[in-house]
Protein backbone atom coordinates (compact mmCIF):
# COMPACT_ATOMS: atom_id res chain seq x y z
CA UNK A 1 0.00 0.00 0.00
CA UNK A 2 1.57 3.22 -0.94
CA UNK A 3 2.48 5.67 2.17
CA UNK A 4 0.17 8.16 1.14
CA UNK A 5 -2.82 5.99 0.59
CA UNK A 6 -2.16 4.46 4.02
CA UNK A 7 -2.19 8.07 5.47
CA UNK A 8 -5.09 9.19 3.62
CA UNK A 9 -7.01 6.37 4.95
CA UNK A 10 -5.88 6.78 8.68
CA UNK A 11 -7.25 10.37 8.43
CA UNK A 12 -10.46 9.30 6.75
CA UNK A 13 -10.89 7.62 9.53
CA UNK A 14 -9.49 9.51 12.79
CA UNK A 15 -11.53 12.62 11.22
CA UNK A 16 -14.43 10.52 11.52
CA UNK A 17 -13.79 9.00 14.59
CA UNK A 18 -13.45 12.55 16.32
CA UNK A 19 -16.32 13.84 14.57
CA UNK A 20 -18.43 11.34 15.60
CA UNK A 21 -17.35 10.75 18.87
CA UNK A 22 -17.93 14.21 19.62
CA UNK A 23 -21.15 14.36 18.70
CA UNK A 24 -21.87 11.03 20.94
CA UNK A 25 -20.24 13.71 23.89
CA UNK A 26 -22.32 16.34 23.07
CA UNK A 27 -25.74 14.00 22.98
CA UNK A 28 -24.74 11.63 26.29
CA UNK A 29 -22.57 13.39 28.41
CA UNK A 30 -23.15 17.35 28.18
CA UNK A 31 -26.38 17.57 27.50
CA UNK A 32 -27.48 15.42 30.32
CA UNK A 33 -24.98 17.09 32.41
CA UNK A 34 -26.26 20.84 31.80
CA UNK A 35 -30.09 19.36 32.03
CA UNK A 36 -29.40 18.54 36.09
CA UNK A 37 -30.94 21.44 37.92
CA UNK A 38 -27.81 22.52 40.05
CA UNK A 39 -26.20 23.66 36.31
CA UNK A 40 -28.87 25.75 35.03
CA UNK A 41 -27.55 29.10 36.04
CA UNK A 42 -24.49 28.00 33.76
CA UNK A 43 -26.11 25.35 31.17
CA UNK A 44 -27.11 28.13 28.28
CA UNK A 45 -23.39 29.84 27.99
CA UNK A 46 -21.78 26.18 28.11
CA UNK A 47 -23.83 24.74 25.38
CA UNK A 48 -22.94 27.92 23.93
CA UNK A 49 -19.37 28.11 24.47
CA UNK A 50 -18.87 24.30 23.37
CA UNK A 51 -21.04 24.37 20.86
CA UNK A 52 -18.80 27.25 19.02
CA UNK A 53 -15.99 25.32 20.07
CA UNK A 54 -17.19 21.93 18.44
CA UNK A 55 -18.43 23.89 15.26
CA UNK A 56 -14.44 24.69 13.83
CA UNK A 57 -13.60 21.04 15.31
CA UNK A 58 -16.52 19.39 12.95
CA UNK A 59 -15.84 21.18 10.42
CA UNK A 60 -12.16 20.68 9.79
CA UNK A 61 -13.04 17.31 10.24
CA UNK A 62 -15.90 17.42 7.72
CA UNK A 63 -13.50 18.76 4.86
CA UNK A 64 -10.70 16.58 5.96
CA UNK A 65 -12.97 13.45 5.28
CA UNK A 66 -14.09 15.04 1.91
CA UNK A 67 -10.19 15.49 1.01
CA UNK A 68 -9.15 12.13 2.13
CA UNK A 69 -12.30 10.43 0.20
CA UNK A 70 -10.84 11.69 -2.54
CA UNK A 71 -7.80 10.87 -2.56
CA UNK A 72 -8.63 7.41 -1.65
CA UNK A 73 -10.90 7.35 -4.78
CA UNK A 74 -8.22 7.85 -6.95
CA UNK A 75 -5.75 4.96 -5.06
CA UNK A 76 -8.85 2.87 -6.04
CA UNK A 77 -7.84 3.74 -9.42
CA UNK A 78 -11.02 5.96 -10.16
CA UNK A 79 -9.78 8.95 -12.64
CA UNK A 80 -11.85 12.20 -12.45
CA UNK A 81 -13.27 11.33 -16.11
CA UNK A 82 -14.18 7.62 -15.09
CA UNK A 83 -15.67 9.80 -12.26
CA UNK A 84 -18.28 11.35 -14.71
CA UNK A 85 -19.11 7.87 -16.31
CA UNK A 86 -22.64 5.84 -15.94
CA UNK A 87 -20.64 3.01 -15.41
CA UNK A 88 -19.35 3.68 -12.64
CA UNK A 89 -22.28 4.50 -10.80
CA UNK A 90 -24.11 1.55 -11.94
CA UNK A 91 -21.45 -0.91 -10.58
CA UNK A 92 -21.95 -2.28 -6.17
CA UNK A 93 -18.55 0.23 -5.36
CA UNK A 94 -20.57 3.02 -7.35
CA UNK A 95 -24.26 2.52 -5.98
CA UNK A 96 -22.48 2.57 -2.04
CA UNK A 97 -20.12 5.79 -3.08
CA UNK A 98 -23.43 7.55 -4.13
CA UNK A 99 -25.86 6.99 -1.46
CA UNK A 100 -22.90 7.63 0.46
CA UNK A 101 -21.89 11.19 -0.96
CA UNK A 102 -26.20 11.75 -0.60
CA UNK A 103 -25.82 11.32 2.83
CA UNK A 104 -22.40 13.22 3.37
CA UNK A 105 -24.41 16.03 1.05
CA UNK A 106 -27.41 16.02 3.57
CA UNK A 107 -24.86 16.34 6.44
CA UNK A 108 -23.29 19.06 5.07
CA UNK A 109 -26.73 20.74 4.92
CA UNK A 110 -27.56 19.86 7.92
CA UNK A 111 -24.79 21.37 9.83
CA UNK A 112 -24.95 24.24 8.26
CA UNK A 113 -28.41 24.89 9.46
CA UNK A 114 -27.43 23.60 12.95
CA UNK A 115 -24.28 25.30 13.31
CA UNK A 116 -24.40 28.61 11.79
CA UNK A 117 -28.43 29.36 12.14
CA UNK A 118 -30.32 27.43 14.53
CA UNK A 119 -27.75 26.52 17.02
CA UNK A 120 -26.47 30.00 17.45
CA UNK A 121 -30.06 31.37 17.42
CA UNK A 122 -30.75 28.94 19.33
CA UNK A 123 -28.42 29.94 22.60
CA UNK A 124 -28.94 33.83 22.00
CA UNK A 125 -32.47 33.20 22.85
CA UNK A 126 -32.06 30.69 25.57
CA UNK A 127 -29.26 33.09 27.54
CA UNK A 128 -31.62 36.49 27.20
CA UNK A 129 -35.04 34.81 27.42
CA UNK A 130 -34.46 30.90 29.01
CA UNK A 131 -38.41 30.54 29.22
CA UNK A 132 -39.78 31.70 26.08
CA UNK A 133 -41.75 29.36 23.93
CA UNK A 134 -39.15 30.64 21.05
CA UNK A 135 -35.91 29.60 23.05
CA UNK A 136 -38.00 26.16 23.57
CA UNK A 137 -38.52 25.77 20.11
CA UNK A 138 -35.10 26.44 19.01
CA UNK A 139 -33.67 24.47 21.21
CA UNK A 140 -35.84 21.70 19.92
CA UNK A 141 -34.86 22.11 16.68
CA UNK A 142 -31.47 22.02 17.12
CA UNK A 143 -31.31 19.24 19.37
CA UNK A 144 -33.51 17.09 16.22
CA UNK A 145 -31.18 18.36 13.52
CA UNK A 146 -28.24 17.01 15.99
CA UNK A 147 -29.76 13.65 15.93
CA UNK A 148 -30.29 13.24 12.78
CA UNK A 149 -26.64 14.31 12.05
CA UNK A 150 -25.14 11.98 14.14
CA UNK A 151 -27.53 9.01 12.65
CA UNK A 152 -26.26 10.03 9.17
CA UNK A 153 -23.05 9.91 10.31
CA UNK A 154 -23.38 6.00 11.39
CA UNK A 155 -24.61 5.17 8.28
CA UNK A 156 -21.95 6.97 6.39
CA UNK A 157 -19.74 4.62 8.41
CA UNK A 158 -21.54 1.38 7.38
CA UNK A 159 -21.65 2.81 3.70
CA UNK A 160 -17.34 3.14 4.08
CA UNK A 161 -16.80 0.25 5.08
CA UNK A 162 -19.10 -1.58 2.64
CA UNK A 163 -16.53 0.72 0.32
CA UNK A 164 -13.16 -0.82 1.40
CA UNK A 165 -14.81 -4.26 1.96
CA UNK A 166 -17.51 -4.70 -0.07
CA UNK A 167 -21.40 -4.89 0.30
CA UNK A 168 -23.93 -7.29 1.22
CA UNK A 169 -25.94 -7.10 -1.88
C1 LIG B 1 -19.04 11.85 7.23
C2 LIG B 1 -18.19 11.56 6.32
C3 LIG B 1 -17.46 10.24 6.14
C4 LIG B 1 -17.20 9.24 7.04
C5 LIG B 1 -17.64 9.17 8.50
C6 LIG B 1 -16.45 8.21 6.32
C7 LIG B 1 -16.02 7.02 6.88
C8 LIG B 1 -15.36 6.00 6.19
C9 LIG B 1 -14.95 4.74 6.77
C10 LIG B 1 -15.15 4.34 8.24
C11 LIG B 1 -14.34 4.01 5.79
C12 LIG B 1 -13.79 2.57 5.89
C13 LIG B 1 -12.33 2.53 6.03
C14 LIG B 1 -11.87 1.08 6.04
O1 LIG B 1 -12.63 0.23 6.45
O2 LIG B 1 -10.76 0.85 5.59
C15 LIG B 1 -14.37 4.82 4.60
C16 LIG B 1 -13.84 4.42 3.40
C17 LIG B 1 -13.89 5.17 2.28
N1 LIG B 1 -14.42 6.45 2.16
FE1 LIG B 1 -15.32 7.53 3.59
N2 LIG B 1 -16.25 8.60 5.03
C18 LIG B 1 -16.85 9.84 4.88
C19 LIG B 1 -16.90 10.60 3.76
C20 LIG B 1 -16.36 10.21 2.54
C21 LIG B 1 -16.40 11.01 1.33
C22 LIG B 1 -17.04 12.40 1.23
C23 LIG B 1 -15.77 10.28 0.35
C24 LIG B 1 -15.53 10.64 -1.09
C25 LIG B 1 -15.24 11.82 -1.54
C26 LIG B 1 -15.35 9.03 0.95
C27 LIG B 1 -14.68 8.02 0.27
C28 LIG B 1 -14.27 6.83 0.84
C29 LIG B 1 -13.59 5.77 0.09
C30 LIG B 1 -13.23 5.78 -1.40
C31 LIG B 1 -13.38 4.72 0.98
C32 LIG B 1 -12.71 3.36 0.68
C33 LIG B 1 -11.30 3.46 1.12
C34 LIG B 1 -10.50 2.28 0.60
O3 LIG B 1 -10.64 1.20 1.14
O4 LIG B 1 -9.80 2.50 -0.36
N3 LIG B 1 -15.72 9.02 2.28
N4 LIG B 1 -15.00 6.03 4.87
Amino acid sequence: MPLFYLISLWLHILAGAIWIGGMVFVALVLVPVIRRPENQGVAASLIQVTGRRFRSVGWSCLILLLLTGAVNLFYRGFSVSELWSAELWQSPFGLVLALKLFLFGSVLALSCAHDFSVGPRATALWRKEPASAEAGRLRRQASWLGRVNLLLALAIVALGIMLARGSPW
